[in-house]
């Protein structure tokens, strides 16, 4: 087999959605060994470990990754719903998808919102948004504090003229989360947008950030974006500021094409972005290091209609195309594309986000009839 790829479907509906996957990706006769391998909240439950060492393993050996999606609950909750052997042991529940992307160097998270033709769904056609989201830095790299230790806080005090508006305020009334950015991890995200924007023909990369309030790390990042720029003297690079950029990508989609932020604001930007083009039933997200790949519906596991297989499958179709795309298989991720946009297009296959009666496998079906 060429390929070896590990299947994760996790919670809920990401069962049934990496089921309707294997009926397209069968359909494809993709030479790979399918592993499956476990992830999500019933092993935090029976194990303690939502990520087990096992499933490491298996994607070590594994040239990519499939995930559907788990079900994640707040630090009590979590630590109430362990089996009673686990309990009181200190185990501390941390997202899967969140370690995934740290342990492997995940470092692009890649989103395309494009609108195809004749989905209700469209918030107007014509739309073709591509995001990438630094996916390891910034407030997701897990420096938070509450209360403050004391060494924090001094050091804080000694450095920070900003922190004298917070005298007055207890340790233990404070929490900080740190947001934290390098100049590599700016450079490497800045240079994924402009050599995909380069080779899929894209006119301009926009970086999308706040540099005139949050100095240090906006500032840095646009900086190094702007050296960045100057190796891609064929695309220029626009500034915009987040907070406008949300105004702006509802009054006009069709000027903006490859954007770039950092992992918060991408978190905000591409949720945005995939609203214009149908929602979570259509949004698809690639997490991509240099070796190894997760890629991903960005919903969750919605519980209420787990196992249900009512819940739409495209937004793990496109999962799927980015996944053959990044291994290299350009002829099998444009058919899937177009079968998917086939699919669509003639608007008798739909499932209930986009106003129709059909289930999850009866969109598999329909996509792989088209394949
Ligand atoms: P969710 O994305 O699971 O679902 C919210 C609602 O969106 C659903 O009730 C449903 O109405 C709709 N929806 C989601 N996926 C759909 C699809 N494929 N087709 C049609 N409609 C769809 O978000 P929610 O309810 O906030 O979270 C549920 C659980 O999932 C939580 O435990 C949360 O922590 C977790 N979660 C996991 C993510 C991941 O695994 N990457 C991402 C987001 C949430
Ligand atoms: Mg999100």
């Amino acid at each position: 087999m060429k390929y070896r790829i590990a299947l994760m479907p996790g919670d809920g509906i990401g069962k049934d959605v990496l089921d309707a996957a294997q009926i397209v990706l069968d359909k494809l006769a993709l030479d790979a060994e399918y592993l499956s391998a476990d992830i999500g909240w019933e092993f935090w439950r029976t194990e303690g470990d939502a990520l087990p060492q096992r499933t490491i393993e298996i994607l070590k050996r594994c040239d990519c990754s499939l995930f559907g999606a788990v079900t994640s609950k707040p630090k009590e909750e979590a630590a109430a719903e362990l089996h009673p052997d686990l309990q009181n042991k200190g185990l501390v529940y941390r997202s899967p998808i969140v370690r995934l992307r740290q342990m492997f160097d995940l470092y692009v998270n890649l989103r395309p919102c494009k609108a195809y033709p004749g989905s209700p769904l469209n918030y107007r056609e014509g739309i073709d948004l591509v995001v990438f989201r630094e996916n390891t830095e910034d407030l997701y790299a897990g420096v938070e504090f509450h209360p403050v230790p004391a060494a924090v806080r001094s050091a804080l005090e000694a450095n920070s003229p900003g922190m004298k508006a917070f005298q007055q305020v207890d340790s233990s009334d404070m929490a900080i989360s740190c947001r934290i950015i390098t100049r590599q991890g700016s450079q490497r995200i800045v240079r994924r947008s402009f050599e995909y924007a380069q080779q899929n023909g894209y006119k301009s990369v926009t970086l999308v950030e706040k540099p005139n309030v949050v100095r240090e790390t906006s500032g840095l990042i646009t900086r190094e974006a702007r050296k960045i720029a100057a190796e891609f003297p064929a695309i220029p690079l626009w500034e915009a500021n987040v907070d406008a950029m949300m105004m702006w990508l509802i009054k006009n989609p069709l000027d903006y094409g490859v954007m770039v932020t950092s992992n918060m604001f991408g978190d905000i930007l591409s949720d945005l972005a995939a609203q214009l083009v149908g929602g979570l039933g259509f949004a698809s997200s690639g997490n991509i290091g240099d070796r190894f790949a997760v890629f991903e519906p960005t919903h969750g596991s919605a519980p209420k209609y787990a196992g249900q297989y009512k819940v739409n499958p495209i937004a793990t179709f496109l999962a799927s195309r980015l996944m053959l795309d990044w291994l290299g298989e350009k002829e099998k991720a444009a058919a899937l594309e177009a079968a998917i946009a086939g699919v669509i297009a003639a608007g008798k296959v739909r499932t209930y986000d986009m106003g129709g009666p059909s289930s999850t496998l009866d969109m598999a079906r329909a996509v792989a009839e088209r394949l």
